[in-house]
């Protein structure tokens, strides 16, 4: 267990799934990989470590010219609508990225292209021809997502050339599919030779990554780490081709390679590095990002969807180990390959699979126009798909927010500071001597900052909301036997312990709840009479100077806040006046929500 006070901040990198801006995020997305890595940057930033959050859109790729293509706009258009639809959803849920750009940057492009020149360098690419789809109606070839066929290993009808969605295999070339079909037109595909730059995994595997799999993974989630070992260890790793034959993308920096860019998967993976490069000259700070990325106790969690596994326990591995170090690091520092790779499962929808191309799923900004972003928050971190796959219920979402929200903690908080407005003028009142009751409570609720903290630290949300809520219960029962509303007229001095008692309780929970609920957490450090911000501020910047009008978003002030503590309410302070911090949800949401999914 780590002792709090007697270790030198951590530096944590909080690497989050990059969101292809071409569909707007359901709620699937947010907590399959965005959501979780809020929670877990928030949490170590109120335990004193240095957090970097960092993300952006991923711009390249099949999926946004495809999507361009079948809305008669240009991949940039597409790109640019979606971007800012993202920004604007993530600072309306609240989600703390240091830094959230996109991959089509200057920066990001020099990065990934010297990394690609770097591996080469190193002896780490290929060059291979091999037969690939090409659409003689369209004059051109179909890479990845142009082509759709069944998989051969799992019989889902609708893998991509690229990858199977349901079974997570990747393919070399689509036409290993059954029946590959172009989603352009229904014109007839034929195979022709193509050279591309192939990643030598197999070198990589033998030069480390099969050491590095192997090697000491326990606390790895089962599901993620039995799936890299069986692909490194016992399938094998083999050549991967790392170019296409596109022009929307990186372009190969090489002569001779014009109408080819970089794989998608390849740079945007990279993304992770350029964006910490990215924020650290943001700051005024260009050599910042080595801090996370050289030292070797730094750690790096990889928050992302369980169809993202391979690109994350692997590829991007060994990219890292591959080039081994980049920008004068020092001869013996490496780059960190991930520490962890927390990936979660699915969550599908009142018993289905949530899709968007098929209108089923909750599109977040939609949502927050009708409900608070704590409850939503709540409510995917409740149900989120730690273990197994999971189900989104609107009968779920209408019954934990009015049972354990409303009517178990929002109900106590309110209890609590209406009756020492009441009772007390809205003075938190002079306990006197504490009993044994009262300390016990304490105590008992202090002890969440250990055993809660590490449940977050462990990435077991669901497991850390639990115990919150739990503790929420155990504090309202204690309010019940203390029952200060009776002793006001007979013991005054009795309700004056109790409440003072429950201040405290509550101000250690507004913490406890804080990475899950930061906006109620916010309201409450303020009802509680508290100063400034509990996280740091959001703030939404544009820069000029590298890209094109760039918007990005980053939290300000929020590193290493240091408050995994309970902040003391000292008798004598005047509260401001309490207001409720949830809402009740009327039963006929569920129906209506219902209703808007079979006609939007
Ligand atoms: N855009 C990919 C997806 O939505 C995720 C990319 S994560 C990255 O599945 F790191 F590769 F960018
Ligand atoms: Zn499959």
């Amino acid at each position: 267990m780590r002792d709090n006070n007697n270790i030198e901040p951590r530096h944590i990198l909080v690497a989050v799934a990059w969101p292809y801006a071409s569909a707007d995020i359901h709620q699937g997305n947010v907590t399959g990989s965005y959501l979780p890595a809020d929670i877990y940057a928030r949490y170590h930033r109120l335990m004193g470590n240095q957090v970097l959050m960092v993300s952006g859109s991923d711009s390249h790729g099949t999926p946004v010219t495809v999507k361009a293509e079948a809305e008669g706009k240009s991949p940039q258009e597409v790109f640019d609508y979606y971007h800012e639809r993202f920004l604007e959803l993530f600072q309306k849920l609240g989600l703390s990225y240091d830094l959230f750009t996109h991959t089509d940057t200057e920066n990001h492009h020099r990065v990934s292209q010297d990394i690609f020149l770097t591996l080469s360098q190193n002896g780490y690419l290929f060059r291979n021809v091999s037969a690939q789809m090409y659409s003689p109606g369209a004059n051109k070839f179909l890479p990845d997502r142009y082509v759709e066929g069944t998989c051969p290993i799992c019989g889902y009808g609708r893998a991509r050339g690229d990858q199977c969605d349901n079974c997570n295999t990747l393919f070399e070339s689509a036409s290993e599919l059954i029946e590959p079909r172009s989603k352009l037109d229904d014109s007839d595909l034929e195979l022709r030779d193509t050279e591309h730059f192939y990643l030598d995994l197999a070198k990589l595997s033998d030069d480390g990554i099969a050491e590095w799999i192997a090697d000491d993974k326990e606390f790895w989630r089962p599901q993620v780490i039995n799936f890299a070992r069986n692909l490194v260890l016992n399938e094998g790793l083999h050549g991967r081709a790392i170019t296409r034959d596109m022009d929307w993308g990186i372009e190969v920096p090489l002569e001779g390679w014009d109408g080819k860019v970089l794989y998608v998967w390849f740079e945007a993976v990279i993304g992770y590095l350029s964006a910490s490069i990215e924020w650290a000259k943001n700051r005024g700070e260009p050599e910042a990002w080595k801090k996370w990325w050289y030292e070797p106790d730094s750690r790096s969690y990889y928050f992302v969807g369980k169809d993202n596994i391979p690109f994350h326990a692997i590829i991007w591995p060994a990219e890292l180990l591959g080039v081994r170090r980049l920008y004068e690091s020092g001869e013996d520092l490496f780059l960190n390959l991930p520490y962890d790779v927390p990936a979660n499962e699915f969550m599908n929808m009142e018993g289905r699979k949530i899709s968007g191309s098929q209108n089923w799923g909750v599109l977040m900004l939609d949502a927050l126009e009708r409900y608070d972003p704590d409850p939503l928050r709540y409510y995917l971190t409740a149900a989120m798909p730690e273990t197994r796959d999971s189900d989104w219920t609107w009968e779920g979402f209408v019954e934990r927010n009015n049972s354990e929200l409303v009517a178990n903690w929002g109900n106590l908080v309110n209890r609590v500071l209406n009756m020492t407005e009441r009772y007390f003028d809205g003075v938190v009142p002079d306990p006197g001597e504490l009993t044994r009751q009262d300390k016990e409570l304490l105590e008992a609720v202090d002890q969440g900052f250990e055993s809660i903290g590490s449940l977050y630290d462990a990435c077991k949300f669901r497991a850390a909301l639990q115990e919150t809520l739990a503790l929420a219960t155990k504090i309202n029962q204690y309010l019940e036997e203390s029952s200060p509303w009776t002793t006001v007229k007979t013991d005054i001095g009795a309700t004056a312990r109790s409440l003072y008692t429950s201040i405290q309780a509550i101000s250690s929970l507004k913490t406890l709840f804080a990475p899950i609920l930061p906006f109620t957490g916010q309201v409450l450090h303020e009802l509680l009479g508290e100063n400034g911000f509990l996280f740091g501020e959001q703030l939404v910047e544009t820069y000029q100077e590298e890209t094109l009008s760039h918007i990005a978003l980053t939290y300000d002030g929020s590193r290493a806040i240091g408050q995994w503590i309970r902040n003391e309410i000292p008798a004598g302070r005047k509260l401001p006046n309490p207001v409720p911090l949830f809402k009740k949800l009327d039963q006929s949401v569920v129906e209506m929500e219902l209703d808007r999914l079979s006609s939007p």
